[in-house]
């Protein structure tokens, strides 16, 4: 069996790592992958489309390629795959879609009932600036394409909205993602992450997850691609679940169904829970990271078997192991603005099951940081405490120049 991964974050060698441990003799394949994949399998080199990745595929026989990363989505590789009649997880183009346009997703909601905040469109500067400038209520702004997690900003007073737009528009710090703009009514209240496998039938939701967004603790500062998560959530009660399963899962089931967006790949709801009910953020067509990094400890059936279900049509059905997790992202300082790479990384060798490189690579037998968000550390327990307690406890063992990671993820 050879399976080749897309992408080259800790969440791309989390998927590798439990593909490896359910199975000992799959030949695992990365594109472009990191340091840590090169270990246990082969990072592929020097492919300039998805198209050439398709032709990679075919002549080394891969039998199966997952999508890590959104950037492969909107490439459009899952449609390029399948046209080569290759086996391939993650959704085509339009599906896609859902996460690398924010006004094509919030269209969607809308259409399907799906309790999401209020919002209005911009593609003009002026217009969003004359808005703005009337507002006097915390807005969230918003790049309509991808940006990395990173298009996204709270402000809390025009001035932080203006600059904010400025930023998205003017400067154009996330390129054409800026060309147009979402500014979305700001809600107060506990963000939640849920992944699920959508088999173009079912959907079938993953553990509970939160994602820490924020660079600085107590959530303050820029939004990264993610600086730690906890599993489960503990404001998912069974009670939000009810609300979620019945006014979100439900009715995007339908919508995916009737606008022919059915694909076989994960789908990623991005919640914020009030004091009143759940909302709908975002979509994300792909596995969150570090939730990944966060979420595959844990998952006692085999990961294969779950993909290969599909391939069979078979039904799919997860086992969970009845504990908490909480992964801890150590990243280099400065991320996600500037930063330095090339640091000596001590300690790696010392670290125990679980943990992810991310941004770092081997030379001449040392380990060297080579990205923003450079290791995850994840600690298992019966409670999240416990899994916080080790994930830190492992973190002590690691240092490099500028090392920089929140203290209070799980707190
Ligand atoms: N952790 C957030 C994301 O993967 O988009």
């Amino acid at each position: 069996m050879k399976i080749l991964v897309l992408g080259s974050g800790g969440r791309e060698h989390a998927i590798g790592k439990k593909l490896l441990e359910d199975y000992h003799s799959i030949h695992l394949y990365f594109y472009p992958g990191n340091g840590g994949t090169s270990i246990i399998g082969k990072n592929i080199e020097n492919y300039h489309s998805a198209l050439d990745l398709g032709f990679f595929a075919k002549k080394n026989a891969i039998d199966i390629t997952i999508v890590g990363s959104e950037t492969f989505l909107l490439e459009g590789v899952v449609d390029i795959f399948q046209n080569l009649g290759l086996k391939i997880v993650g959704p085509h183009y339009l599906a896609a879609k859902l996460e690398g346009n924010r006004i094509f997703a919030k269209s969607f909601m809308k259409k399907y009932g799906i309790p999401t905040p209020k919002y209005e469109v911009f593609s003009c500067y002026e217009k969003a600036f004359n808005f703005l400038k009337r507002n006097t209520n915390p807005v969230a702004i918003k790049a309509n394409g991808i940006a990395a997690g990173k298009g996204v900003f709270l402000a809390h007073n025009k001035n932080d909205a203006i600059k904010a737009l400025k930023n998205i528009m003017i400067k154009k710090k996330f390129g054409e993602s800026g060309n147009q703009i979402i500014i979305e009514e700001f809600l107060q209240g506990k963000e939640v992450s849920i992944i699920s496998i959508f088999n173009g039938k079912n959907i079938i939701p993953f553990l509970s997850a939160r994602d820490y967004k924020k660079i600085g603790e107590n959530e303050k500062g820029l939004n990264t691609g993610g600086m730690g998560a906890i599993v489960p959530n503990p404001y998912m009660k069974n009670s939000i679940w009810t609300d979620f399963k019945k006014n979100i899962l439900e009715p995007t089931l339908e919508g995916l169904i009737l606008e022919k967006l059915t694909f076989f790949g994960f789908l990623y709801f991005g919640l914020m829970i009030t004091y009143e009910k759940i909302y709908l953020l975002e979509y994300n067509t792909r596995i969150g990271d570090p939730e990944a990094q966060t979420l595959f400890p844990l998952m006692k059936s085999n990961f294969l078997n779950i993909i290969q279900s599909f391939f069979k049509q078979k039904e799919i059905f997860i086992d969970w192991k009845k504990l908490c997790s909480c992964c801890v992202v150590l990243s280099s300082r400065g991320y996600p603005e500037k930063y330095e790479i090339g640091k000596i990384i001590a300690g790696l060798n010392s670290l125990k099951e679980p943990f992810y490189i991310a941004g770092a690579k081997k030379e001449q037998e040392k380990w060297i940081t080579s990205s923003g968000r450079v290791l995850n550390i994840v600690g298992i327990g019966n409670s999240i405490q416990e899994a916080r307690k080790k994930a830190y406890d492992q973190v002590k063992k690691i240092q490099f120049d500028n090392l920089y990671f929140r203290k209070d993820i799980g707190l």
